[in-house]
């Protein structure tokens, strides 16, 4: 039996080492010192924030974004030597695929990884497609990867034929991928597959089958391979995962007329409870155009909630789960990571460079232009 890899496991294969040199999060002077090594290096960095990361690094982020805009972003930006990318392993990982061999992305901590990309390895991935091959299925699938993957996976997808997708064009990702097969392989988010797939392209609950890499065969029968039309990869995000269905009857019960909002990569039960559901950057849109006192309840990251709710005071909105959860590996980046990496670089030293191997790069290329050139992106 495959065991599941621990967090120290991940950790260590990513070379990650505990900088002695970091600021101490108390020094009360490190904001002065982040914005003097920003102002020393000038164009020659770019800082991209992602819409979890803490206020205290958003502040310093020359553009905030989901990890689709943030990847778009990095790509046009080809003068800036440095890409300090606030946001996890997967999204600076897509951003060195993007960027030119003479740019670096930087991670400020390497310990920023994501528990969703970490529940498809790339072994656990070709093993899949050995058990769609066996059970003759394989030829009339398509992969479709959620941005939230490693950069071998995204490989995976480009060597096979598919596309990568985000939460704000899964629908046309898996419109264009069911114009070339007739099954889908999603992954690694069941969640973001199945909202899509039954949500937004009719398709039923028995014409989805959940592929569990730790069981033989994915768990699946040879019929339910062959009966499925969306093959589905059992991994979660652990965020988004926690929200219930109790968490949204409970804010109903407590704020009369509030409107629930919710980020697609919660569960099923969750997104049909829900009045509306839209990726990271819907949210902040829905909310911008939102009425003067409406209420709301958001089901995605806490700090985007947070700083929405501040941005918004004219509105009621608030956090659908009762208790405070932070996505733990975005926080990881903060301030003292931060100055840590701006300084090494006025420094002259260049730390944490995320480099995706060239034959991987290549592949995991392929799937990133299938999914920028798919219709109305
Ligand atoms: P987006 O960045 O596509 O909104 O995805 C949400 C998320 O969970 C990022 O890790
Ligand atoms: Fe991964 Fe979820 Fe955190 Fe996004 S919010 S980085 S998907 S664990």
């Amino acid at each position: 039996m495959q065991l599941l890899r621990s967090p120290v496991d991940l950790f260590s294969e990513r070379g990650v080492e505990c900088p002695g040199d970091l600021p101490a999060a108390a020094d009360p002077g490190l904001v002065d010192r982040a914005a003097a090594a920003k102002a020393a290096l000038g164009e020659r960095v770019f800082v991209l924030g992602h819409h979890y990361q803490r206020d205290e690094v958003i502040a310093f982020a020359d553009v905030t974004g989901d990890s689709f805009k943030l990847a778009r972003e990095a790509a046009a930006r080809p003068g800036a030597e440095f890409i300090v990318f606030c946001g996890v392993h997967f999204m600076a990982e897509s951003a060195d695929i993007l960027t030119s061999d003479a740019q670096r992305v930087i991670l400020p901590d390497l310990a920023a990884g994501c528990s969703m990309a970490d529940m498809a390895g790339a072994d656990q991935v070709d093993d899949a497609w050995d058990v769609l091959s066996d059970a003759g299925v394989a030829a009339g699938t398509v992969p479709v990867s959620y941005m939230n993957s490693s950069a071998a996976i995204k490989a995976f997808t480009g060597r096979h034929g598919g596309t990568i997708c985000t939460s704000s064009n899964a629908r046309r990702a898996l419109e264009w991928a069911f114009t070339r097969g007739e099954k889908v392989l999603f992954l690694p988010d069941q969640h973001l597959g199945r909202n899509t797939g039954v949500r937004e392209l009719g398709l039923s609950l028995d014409d989805c089958a959940v592929y569990d890499p730790h069981r033989p065969g994915g768990g699946l029968t040879q019929r339910q391979l062959s009966d499925a039309r969306l093959i589905l990869w059992r991994g979660h995000c652990s965020v988004h995962g926690r929200f219930s269905l109790r968490n949204v009857t409970d804010v109903r019960a407590r704020i009369p007329g509030v409107r629930v909002l919710v980020h697609p990569e919660c569960t099923h039960e969750v997104v049909s409870a829900a009045d509306e559901v839209g990726s990271t950057e819907r949210i902040i849109k829905i909310l911008d155009a939102a009425p003067t006192g409406s209420a709301w309840a958001v089901g995605t990251e806490l700090n985007l909630v947070r700083r929405l709710a501040a941005a918004h005071p004219d509105k009621q909105i608030a956090f659908l789960d009762s208790t405070v959860c932070y996505c733990s590996t975005m926080n990881r980046i903060d301030l003292p990571h931060l100055v840590w990496a701006l300084e090494s670089l006025v420094a002259g030293a260049v730390r944490n460079v995320i480099t995706v191997d060239s034959d991987t790069a290549r592949w995991a290329r392929v799937a990133l232009d299938q999914m920028l050139a798919l219709p109305g992106i």
